[in-house]
């Protein structure tokens, strides 16, 4: 299988890259900057590099780019810098994901394409009975106000759920949110739930390679991704009793 990775360049989007080569599949992979990339797989023969800043990629390049493609991932995320968070684009997942999906309707004569998306636990669905206590509407008002990226995530999640919905032709989709990023350098045991059973005062960890593997999973494994497809699973590192 083949598929299109952006945010391939970051923390998260180079393990998925690598566990989808793992597994045997091609990947193309968006990166802005072919020459500071440094990661194992660059030069890797099923890895095509495609040097763009997706949001300023025409639609016929992104068109070209989805094409033979079995779906597309994205584990972009806003960089942990002054302009990364306050300044354009401010709605870097959310207009990245609403031009991948446009792009899957044209694409192989608009064959139905996976797309899974990198979230946070910080975007909780009260339909999934995920409320919050009040000190944590508090923060998080809070950190609608002050950081942009959150209410980024949140409208890439309201993107998906509304604007694609779960019947639509073209396009199925898994928002995937992990907890609090940690750096690992190898896989561990780890949980999938379909609702958050930590809270943000007292978070869960999600190690990054983690996320990578269950999203190359959901890509690449039909039981799995239709399991969750539609929904926003939550990702823990499975807690070892002391
Ligand atoms: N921090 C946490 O604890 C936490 C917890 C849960 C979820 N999350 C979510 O996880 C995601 C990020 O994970 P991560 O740590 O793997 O991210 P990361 O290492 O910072 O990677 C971010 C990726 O986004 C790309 N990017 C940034 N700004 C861009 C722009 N304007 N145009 C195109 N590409 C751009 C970066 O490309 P370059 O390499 O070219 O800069 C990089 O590939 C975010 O969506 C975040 O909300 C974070």
């Amino acid at each position: 299988m083949q598929f299109l990775v952006v945010g391939a360049s970051g923390a998260t989007g180079r393990h998925l890259v690598q566990h989808l080569l793992d597994g045997g599949h091609r990947v193309k992979a968006v990166v802005r900057s072919r020459a500071t990339l440094n990661t194992a797989w660059k030069d890797h023969e099923h890895v095509e590099l495609i040097e763009a800043s997706l949001l300023d990629m025409p639609d016929a390049e992104l068109a070209e780019a989805l094409r033979d493609c079995d779906g597309a991932a994205s584990c972009l995320g806003h960089n942990i810098s002054f302009k990364g968070i306050w300044g354009a684009p401010r709605r870097l997942v959310t207009d990245a994901a609403c031009k991948l999906c446009s792009a899957m309707r044209t694409t192989d004569a608009g064959r139905k394409k996976r797309f899974v998306l990198m979230n946070t636990v910080g975007v909780a669905d009260p339909a999934l009975g995920e409320q919050r206590a009040f000190g944590e509407r508090l923060l998080i008002g809070l950190l609608r106000l002050v950081l942009p990226p959150q209410v980024d995530n949140e409208q890439a999640v309201a993107y998906l759920k509304n604007g694609i919905g779960l019947q639509h032709p073209h396009v199925e989709w898994v928002a995937v949110r992990p907890d609090s990023l940690t750096q690992d350098t190898e896989t561990s045991p780890y949980d999938v739930l379909p609702a958050q059973t930590k809270t943000l005062f007292k978070p869960g960890q999600t190690s990054r390679i983690n996320v990578g593997h269950f999203m190359a999973a959901l890509l690449t494994d039909d039981a799995r991704f239709a399991q969750w497809k539609g929904q926003l699973p939550v990702i823990y590192n499975r807690e070892t009793a002391a």
